[in-house]
């Protein structure tokens, strides 16, 4: 793999090595401290970051790498000065040896690996795909559940801008047996092309019209954050979405809640101590998924052991 910028680039064998590379990481961290000793990673984040960065950047310290970073570069960096996207990949490239970008545009990635020399992979790319966040989200799955064959998800809160719902789904439709239910409100629902994406790679995925139509003995609920920053009405209600004590309450001892975070309001603080909450080990888990992902794309593309 050169780069990861969509979850349409993977396939479900290179997946598998992967996960198994991230539990090789994951019980031997020390193994893999140099790894990457004398090349540089720029991380080069236009919108807000707390876990992606800094667990990518985490990650390239625990390699070995040296870091560049621009945490702000929709207003520290030169595209304030009115540089295009492209123009600051092809100077940071002669800097650095991979570039992590995070950028509001939908198709930001793909514009930068139409010029970049180096390896490019998408942290988030407005509110299209965030594949790196459906990696550990499914190497989260495979953790609790022992598999990911036969899982059942429900997936809720913002469908439409929730990018890394859709990058989780689309990871997902790699396996066999995957049931998806999505629960949404007015104007948030799945787009269609992630529809017709599941309908062809014969995901069933089942509409519901209220919380209480998510089955109760569901594996997960992926809970999302509704997107206002990418929303017109900033005021669009959503108690509908809200998930608390009360209403989990009917649910499995063995349905799990992840969330891929920052949480608002809706996951009630009450459940975090719940032992089926696992979103803040879910977050943890972008550690030796993305060690993962780098040294894979490093291995490939510049020979290294
Ligand atoms: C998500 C994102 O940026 O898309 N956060 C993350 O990377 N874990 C989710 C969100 O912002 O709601």
């Amino acid at each position: 793999m050169k780069n990861f910028i969509s979850t349409e680039n993977i396939t479900h064998d290179e997946l598998e090595k992967l996960f198994r590379l991230a539990d090789d990481i994951k019980s031997n961290k020390k193994k893999y401290a140099d790894v990457l000793k004398g090349y540089v990673i720029a991380t080069l984040f236009y919108e807000p970051s707390t876990r992606t960065r800094l667990s990518f950047e985490s990650s390239i310290q625990r390699l070995g790498a040296g870091l560049i970073s621009t945490e702000n570069a929709k207003e520290n960096a030169s595209a304030k000065k009115g540089e295009s996207l492209e123009d600051t990949i092809r100077i940071i490239q002669g800097y650095a040896d991979m570039i992590v970008l995070r950028h509001f545009e939908n198709d930001s990635s793909e514009r930068a690996v139409r010029v970049a020399t180096v390896p490019i992979i998408n942290a988030g790319a407005g509110g299209g795909e965030h594949p790196t966040q459906g990696l550990l989200d499914i190497y989260t799955i495979r953790e609790y559940k022992g598999k990911v064959d036969g899982t059942s998800v429900a997936i809720m809160g913002d469908l439409k801008y929730g990018r890394t719902a859709h990058s989780m789904i689309k990871l997902l439709s790699l396996y066999k047996d995957i049931t998806v239910y999505g629960f949404s409100v007015k104007g948030l629902e799945l787009p269609q092309k992630y529809k017709d994406f599941l309908k062809e790679r014969e995901v069933k995925y089942i509409e519901c019209k209220s919380f209480n139509d998510i089955p109760s003995d569901v594996d997960f609920i992926y809970q999302t954050r509704v997107q206002t920053e990418r929303l017109e009405d900033k005021n669009m209600k959503i108690e509908e979405l809200i998930i608390n004590k009360d209403n989990f309450a009917r649910f499995s001892k063995h349905t799990y809640l992840l969330h891929p975070l920052p949480r608002v309001d809706e996951i009630s603080t009450d459940l975090d101590d719940d032992e089926r909450s696992i979103y803040f080990k879910q977050a943890h888990n972008g550690i030796p998924t993305r060690m993962a992902l780098i040294y894979s794309i490093m291995e490939d593309f510049y020979g290294v052991k």
